[in-house]
């Protein structure tokens, strides 16, 4: 009998739900987004007052161990990540294997990845003490990596960490110390990257964090999986957004061509990059903070009359204001905010999604620590709609017309 197995398959009981718009993949703790509030929460503190309040390695331990550590776990917390900052010497050797052109996210896939065969202990993912090991090394590993991406692709010598400073401020001295004079981070500009970690460090199942789940339910070595979240994030609609965003304020070039480019947004030619939110259709949360954050910056440098940030400035307003953004909910993203923080530190647009992925890192390994430790783990295996040929047989190549 020939069966028409595409009537079999639309009988099959399951939801087709393209984009997994109405679909839960499973349950957390971590995060709660009220999209409609324009609310974020990790582990039931509002974003808010994280941002205000803690700082990044203090919400990596929440958003790992599902508390705010007290003073001696956080002093704890803050030493183990820093004795994990150096990576293999023959990590080193990874990336004379890439062109100097290679996009730093290309190489972050590549050299995160190979963390895999660097920490076989990594593969008992069922041992719990592994499972912190590895999460420890990945937070405190994460950022030399992401600064040995940018100091290649300038053919600069790599810096080592320096462990005296604090997280971010160790970060901006791996990126742009040089050995002629004391790297001396400005602490209005460590705590804005800081800040950018903490907004970015988890956001429920997004498309990366839900690759990182996919691929870890198969019991793959999670570094593995951190790749090919690193991998998921790159994408213009997700993480590649803020330097989407840079890439736009060149294209539209001055304030006199916003009213031309809101045109072609109107015409689906192109969209506002920076703007609209799967879930958010209220103000992101983050976006409010951010922008604070960078009127700050930009006070704090004198940047406050410069083309490009007074265009940023204006776009935003434009688009606050115009009826098709009303109507759709379409407000700024985080991601539009931090583009332009990220300018104004010095930060090339090329490394912007490098630093959403170091944030986004222990947001990706909670999850996938959530996961392993339950019990019901099962392997993620979406079905499908099946939309091709019926059933068929196979003609002979000669007899084919
Ligand atoms: N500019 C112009 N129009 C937009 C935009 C935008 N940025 N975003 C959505 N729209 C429009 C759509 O064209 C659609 O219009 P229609 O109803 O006339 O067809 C309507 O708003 C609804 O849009 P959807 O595509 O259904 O929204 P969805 O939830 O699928 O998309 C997304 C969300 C992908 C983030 C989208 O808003 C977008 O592409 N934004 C720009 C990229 C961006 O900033 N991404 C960062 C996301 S945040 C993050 O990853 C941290």
């Amino acid at each position: 009998d020939v069966v028409d197995i595409r009537t079999f398959s639309k009988t099959g009981m399951f939801t087709y739900d393209p984009g997994f718009l109405a679909t839960a993949s499973c349950e957390s703790a971590i995060t709660f987004i009220d999209g409609d509030q324009g609310q974020l929460y990790y582990r039931g503190y509002p974003i808010e007052q994280l941002a205000e309040h803690s700082d990044y390695l203090e919400t990596c331990y929440l958003l790992i161990f599902g508390e705010l550590p007290n003073a001696e776990q956080k002093a704890e917390f803050v030493r183990t990540v820093t004795r994990h900052t150096m990576v293999h010497d023959q990590m080193t050797r990874f990336f004379q294997g890439f062109r100097r052109d290679a996009h730093p996210m290309a190489m972050m896939v590549g050299v995160t990845g190979a963390l895999s065969a660097f920490y076989q202990d990594s593969l008992d993912i069922n041992n719990p003490r592994h499972r912190e090991v590895t999460m420890y090394r990945l937070i405190s590993k994460i950022p030399t990596i992401a600064a040995m991406c940018y100091r290649y692709s300038k053919g600069l010598p790599f810096n080592y960490p320096k462990n005296d400073l604090s997280y971010a401020a160790n970060f901006l001295q791996m990126m742009f110390a040089t050995p002629c004079e004391e790297y001396k981070p400005n602490p209005v500009l460590v705590r804005a990257l800081d800040r950018i970690f903490t907004l970015h460090a988890d956001h429920e199942q997004n498309a990366s964090t839900s690759t990182v789940r996919l691929a870890g339910s198969s019991g793959a070595n999670p570094f593995a999986c951190i790749a090919a979240g690193i991998a998921c994030l790159w994408g213009p609609s997700h993480g590649g957004a803020n330097e989407a965003v840079l890439k736009m304020l060149d294209e539209i070039g001055s304030v006199e061509n916003v009213p031309a480019f809101m045109e072609g947004v109107k015409n689906k030619t192109h969209k506002l990059m920076g703007f609209g939110h799967r879930v958010y259709k209220n103000m992101d949360p983050r976006a409010a903070i951010m922008k604070k954050t960078c009127d700050d910056v930009l006070k704090e440098l004198g940047l406050e009359n410069d083309p490009k940030f007074k265009l940023a400035m204006a776009l935003e307003k434009i688009a606050l204001e115009d009826p098709y953004f009303i109507e759709r909910k379409l407000y700024p993203n985080v991601d539009f905010y931090s583009g332009i923080v990220l300018t104004a530190l010095n930060i090339p647009v090329s490394m912007f999604t490098v630093i959403f992925a170091l944030a986004r890192t222990v947001g990706w390994i909670s999850h996938w620590n959530e996961m392993i430790s339950d019990p019901g783990m099962k392997i993620g295996r979406p079905r499908q709609l099946y939309t091709g040929s019926p059933r068929r047989d196979y003609v002979p190549v000669e007899k084919r017309k």
